[in-house]
């Protein structure tokens, strides 16, 4: 008799954890399928034109202003890779842009971009992990799977598309998992931000709270990869949105936020 109630015992604790299991697999899909939803809805962000971004994007009847001539290569055959039209909005920026931070360097295509077309005393820093770093990850359990992974990918690179241009001497490489990364000596002092690391909820809250402390009065933070298939990155955003004034830029995957002067 009692065998037969520890068996049964057993079973019926087999069975809920069974149940539980089914649940939060059932839920989980569910929440995925929500945030994926959003792809054929508008997203939450209010949409901003080029021109609300910087004045040098004012069109007239002919078309684009000379103020926002660049120095440009496009993406093709690069690894995650900004749009041409994206690389067209970090390029202009960067003009205007004596200190520039970026997080996630990848191959480097867009520091040089920048590098390119900074001021002639302007300083690009680059934070990226470097492959021997890849031990110092530190990603939490409700960060998106999918992107951690990617994030791991693409920590390939220890030489860059500028390393052996002159852009180079713009450009400060710094090798760090960037939740390690000491932003303090940095504080209040660049004028544009890109916001492209790891694509993970605990990442992007961690890297953004370190760039609103790294801003400067009137400077920009642009934030890539917002769109439903960076799931970390869009519910981030959609969230924060509530409390500052960000805008969805047009025609591509950047959020920005401007600092007041
Ligand atoms: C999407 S790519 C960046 C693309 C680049 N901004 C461009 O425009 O060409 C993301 C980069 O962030 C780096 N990364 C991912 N997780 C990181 C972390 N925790 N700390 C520092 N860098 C990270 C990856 O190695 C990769 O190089």
């Amino acid at each position: 008799m009692s065998h037969d109630i520890f068996y049964i015992f057993i079973v019926s604790n087999v069975l809920s954890a069974l149940a539980l299991y089914l649940c939060a697999k059932r839920l989980l899909k569910f929440r995925r399928r929500q945030k994926r939803s959003f792809t054929f809805k508008s997203y939450p962000i209010q949409k901003c034109q080029l021109e609300d971004v910087h004045p040098c994007f004012a069109q007239d009847h002919l078309g684009p202003n000379p103020n926002s001539a660049v120095y440009f290569i496009g993406g093709e055959g690069v690894e995650a890779s900004l749009s041409d039209r994206e690389t067209w909005v970090v390029a202009a920026l960067a003009k205007f842009s004596k200190r520039i931070f970026e997080f996630g360097t990848c191959s480097g295509k867009t520091s040089h971009i920048m590098g390119m077309n900074l001021p002639k005393e302007g300083r690009v820093y680059t934070l990226t992990i470097h492959p021997s770093q890849l031990e110092e990850l530190s990603f939490e359990n409700d960060d998106d799977r999918l992107h951690e992974n990617i994030a791991k990918e693409e920590a390939k690179f220890d030489t860059f598309y500028y390393s052996d241009l002159s852009t180079s001497e713009k450009i400060e490489q710094i090798f760090s998992d960037s939740k390690q990364f000491d932003e303090t000596k940095f504080k209040n002092s660049f004028d544009l931000i890109l916001i492209d690391g790891a694509h993970t909820r605990s990442y992007v809250m961690s890297d953004s709270r370190k760039a609103f402390s790294m801003l400067k009065k009137g400077g920009v933070i642009l934030w890539h990869d917002y769109k439903p298939e960076a799931p970390d990155v869009f519910s981030y955003l959609n969230e924060l949105a509530s409390e500052l004034p960000l805008r969805h830029i047009s025609g591509t995957d950047f959020v920005i936020f401007q600092k007041a002067s």
